[in-house]
């Protein structure tokens, strides 16, 4: 039985193509069992359509606090039948419930915890990034906890910052680092080679 994947996003869904390329073409034994936005209209939800995937929206601004939007969200996760969940672009904050304490996963456009937290998302990063006149940057995938990318880390890939670098062109380097660790993660998880000692994350 291959890991059974529920992908949650809130945008264009270029992580979530990512992943079913991998599959489709055999490279990362996993099935995508469904895909919950959190934005209306997005164009993550026709990627899962064209690709036969089941999915579903939950918008976030229609409810009043995380309390009630979890609820509704957990509700859809668990009726796609959930081995592991993938952040792919999920711009929300996911409560974290107790048996699926290291079974969601996310991709961070930098290498945590630097340029990360509340806020930290796509271009903002990169900006940051520059801001501050950071030699290197990354990719990171970790754990989800109930803080913003802050779980323990599962895999890093650094890519430079040049000096002609601008938050377009840096994130182009990032994203082609994201494409290449996200499903490598995934495929270790697959694989039952992933532990988790407190923080520290080991690959047998
Ligand atoms: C990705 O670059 C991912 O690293 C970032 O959002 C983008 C999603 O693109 N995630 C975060 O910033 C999480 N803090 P997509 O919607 O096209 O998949």
């Amino acid at each position: 039985m291959p890991l059974r994947v529920v992908v949650l996003l809130s945008g264009s869904g270029t992580t979530l193509q990512n992943l079913i390329d991998h599959i489709a073409r055999g490279a990362l034994d996993a099935r995508i069992t469904g895909v919950v936005s959190s934005r209306a209209g997005v164009y993550g939800l026709e990627r899962a359509r064209l690709a036969g995937i089941p999915a579903a929206t939950v918008p976030r601004k229609a409810y009043a606090d995380d309390a009630a939007f979890n609820a509704d969200l957990w509700r859809e996760i668990r009726g796609m039948g959930a081995d592991l969940v993938v952040l792919a672009g999920f711009m929300s904050l996911i409560t974290v419930p107790e048996d699926f304490h290291n079974r969601i996963i996310n991709v961070h456009p930098a290498l945590i915890p630097a340029f990360c937290g509340h806020k930290m998302y796509g271009h903002h990063v990169h900006e940051a990034v520059l801001a501050f006149g950071a030699k290197v940057s990354g990719a990171t995938v970790h754990f989800v906890d109930d803080q913003y990318d802050h779980g323990p880390i599962i895999l890093q890939k650094c890519v430079p910052v040049l000096d002609d670098d601008t938050p377009d062109t840096l994130a182009d380097r990032v994203q082609a680092a994201e494409r290449e660790i996200y499903p490598q993660a995934l495929q270790l998880i697959a694989g039952g080679r992933v532990t988790v000692e407190g923080r520290r994350v080991r690959v047998r």
